[in-house]
């Protein structure tokens, strides 16, 4: 389930989601506005997928860390943790998004990109 692939997250961003402030970004009352923004949902998979490195803000907050990638989980795995971090905490997805699917985490292989690419790609987002 997604809770359980989420127990590999939680030293990081914590069992709360609330993250580590100036460390580890949350993920509670932040990941709705990931998917929110045009691109959103691709570029979460690619999180996963690839990791995350170099300099991000959230919510006004600057983050400088390395999270790694996790495309070593099935895709029905990547797809059930981020549903999960989808709808805890109060999180919700926005109106109209449908649950992550294998399918639609599969689909994400197909185009490697580099954990650095993948901050690249966020700028797009325009979160601040
Ligand atoms: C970033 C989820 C595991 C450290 C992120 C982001 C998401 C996420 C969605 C992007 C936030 C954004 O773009 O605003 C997850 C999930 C995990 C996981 C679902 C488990 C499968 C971890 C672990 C660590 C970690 C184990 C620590 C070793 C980080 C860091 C960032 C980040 C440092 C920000 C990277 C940067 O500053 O460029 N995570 N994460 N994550 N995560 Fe994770």
């Amino acid at each position: 389930s997604g809770a359980s692939v989420y127990q590999q997250c939680q030293g990081c961003h914590q069992p709360t989601g609330a993250g580590i402030p100036g460390v580890f970004p949350p993920l509670a009352g932040h990941v709705p506005e990931i998917l929110a923004a045009k691109g959103g949902r691709e570029y979460i998979i690619h999180v996963l997928l690839y990791g995350l490195t170099g300099e991000i803000s959230v919510k006004g907050a600057k983050y400088n860390g390395a999270m790694p990638a996790y495309g070593q989980l099935k895709d029905e795995d990547i797809a059930a943790v981020l549903n999960h971090i989808s709808t805890q905490w109060g999180n919700k997805f926005p109106a109209g998004q449908k649950e992550f699917t294998a399918a639609e985490v599969k689909a994400q292989r197909a185009k490697p990109l580099t954990a650095a690419q993948v901050n690249a790609a966020r700028k797009a987002l325009g979160l601040q």
